[in-house]
């Protein structure tokens, strides 16, 4: 199926969607209500996909389900939690679900953030597996199910990411004819790596509820099967089609890599505003290296520093030419792992600069400050060379970003091979191993010394992709599969009539 134009959904899902509900489940909302200054006010949690969400959303006049995080939030709710929105023209139902201290601090730092995140991203050691966060975890999953049974009718149901790997069965034992789908943001890692987390066997058996099971990668894709083959082993698993069949049910699992809205990152890349940063100074004239991060220990962050430590060490005359700027936002600070994390990366800037600056510069420029979109696109547009170093990473929408904001085509990526967008992005990237001290170091080196013409020639073929295959485009995707599952599934009731 092709989308009739470049930007719009397809005919066929847009079809459908006015026809049925659909209900999005995901643990962060798409509307936040706070207090300020005693009057509530409302923001829009950043994020591509929930950003990209939104207006088809507003179309279907379905329904989210999703963490309410505040007593504003409830507040202009309504007794079960529902509240309208957008707030200036209502058009669909934010439905929230309360969750207790003990419940945030379970499920979501415990079971999801400290269990699954770093075991999905193939960092054992930093895993910790409590038995009684999993029960939390049960817990909650328990809540959003019922939240999700409560409202359904006959329409398509879309979870999102590894916050809910129990819902689907918890759906489906009391909605049998429902669609599911699920969407898993993160990297699946090989049966080795995911069987640590317990109970493994529970989670992989309860994504096999959903109609539709999508992943960024092939990789993924793979991995999962090859954890189903083993968790599961009364499931019968079809390789080449992507076909699970477990107790009843058919699993499509499927990698549509997630994209983002290019159009609108080049329409404020193009206002050129460039933020009045307090290092301004240290940026003119100077190339400039950039790292755009959430700060998480999977990211690479101290390791990008060490990389770069040795440059300057090897490239004596690139001191005072190269400046790197480090763009960081705070990420689950209650978690240990990455209060480390915010130490060493102050501990590595902080030996580089002391090492190396002089008088005029400084190799490694921290921004702290906000960055409205407009800005931190700028700061794409302008930056000679990306740095995007992830240890492991499901997509890293940054690179994505980094070349839809490229208008003059001038700046290279470099781009870790364990990123998921490396798939699709590596052949015209600067590839690099991130454990590679002296490997990025060269990189960085190479990308540097590029020819114009080269760059020019790379960030094209980079920007074709990412315009092509857009958020758009991968939203249709994915709707159009679960449409498949959909039409599968009133085919087998006929049948059965
Ligand atoms: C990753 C996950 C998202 C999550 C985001 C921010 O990209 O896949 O589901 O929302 O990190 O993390 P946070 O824990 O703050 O929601």
């Amino acid at each position: 199926m092709t989308r009739s134009q470049q930007g719009t959904l397809s005919e066929r899902v847009t079809d459908a969607l006015s026809d049925r509900d659909l209900t999005v489940v995901s643990n962060r909302q798409p509307y936040a209500h706070d207090y300020d200054d005693g009057e509530i006010s409302v923001s829009r949690p950043a994020g591509g996909l929930t950003a990209g969400l939104d207006p088809v959303m507003q179309r279907t006049e379905g329904t989210w389900i999703a963490w309410g995080d505040g007593d504003a939030d409830f507040e202009v709710a309504d007794e079960d939690g529902r509240v309208r929105v957008p707030p200036d023209d209502p058009s669909y139902t934010l439905s929230r679900v309360r969750l207790s201290e003990e419940d945030v601090e379970g499920y979501y730092y415990g079971y999801s953030n400290r269990a699954l995140w770093p075991i999905c991203h193939g960092m054992i050691g930093t895993a910790r597996c409590d038995g009684r966060d999993f029960e939390r975890y049960r817990a909650v999953n328990r809540r959003f199910a019922d939240a999700v049974v409560e409202q359904i009718d006959e329409g398509l149901v879309w979870f999102q990411d590894y916050h809910f790997g129990l819902a689907p069965r918890m759906v489906r034992e009391s909605a049998e004819d429902a669609v599911l789908a699920q969407f898993w943001h993160i990297p699946w890692p090989t049966w080795d790596t995911f069987r640590i987390c317990p109970p493994a066997e529970t989670i992989v058996s309860s994504l096999l509820a959903n109609d539709l099971l999508v992943f960024h990668t092939r990789k993924y894709v793979h991995n999962f099967l090859e954890c189903v083959a083993e968790a599961v082993p009364e499931a019968t698993v079809d390789r080449v089609s992507g076909t699970v069949r477990h107790r009843g049910n058919a699993t499509t699992v499927v990698a549509f890599p997630l994209g983002v809205d290019a159009a609108r990152i080049g329409e404020l890349a193009e206002r050129d505003a460039w933020p009045d940063l307090e290092a301004r100074h240290e940026l003119e004239d100077r190339t400039i290296a950039l790292g755009v991060d959430r700060l998480d220990y999977t990211k690479g962050i101290p390791e990008r520093i060490y990389a770069l430590e040795r440059f300057f060490e090897d490239h004596p005359d690139q001191r005072g030419e190269l400046t790197y700027v480090q763009k960081g936002t705070g990420s689950r600070e209650e978690i240990a792992a990455y209060q480390h994390l915010q130490e060493r990366v102050d501990r590595a800037i902080d030996r580089v600069n002391g090492r190396f600056e002089t008088d005029d510069w400084q190799p490694i420029v921290r921004v702290e400050e906000h960055l409205p979109k407009e800005e931190l696109y700028a700061l794409y547009r302008h930056s000679d060379l990306a740095l995007v170093t992830p240890l492991r990473d499901g997509m890293n929408l940054v690179a994505k970003e980094f070349v839809a904001a490229q208008l003059d085509r001038r700046g290279v990526l470099l781009l870790s091979e364990f990123a998921g967008a490396h798939e699709e992005l590596g052949d015209d990237a600067v590839t690099i191993n991130p454990y590679d001290t002296q490997g990025v170091a060269d990189a960085i080196d190479r990308a540097v010394s590029l020819s114009e013409e080269e760059r020019r020639e790379r960030m094209t073929n980079l920007r074709e992709r990412v315009e092509t295959y857009d958020l758009v485009a991968w939203m249709d995707d994915v709707l159009s599969a679960a449409l498949d599952c959909r039409e599968h599934r009133d085919r087998i009731t006929s049948e059965n009539v």
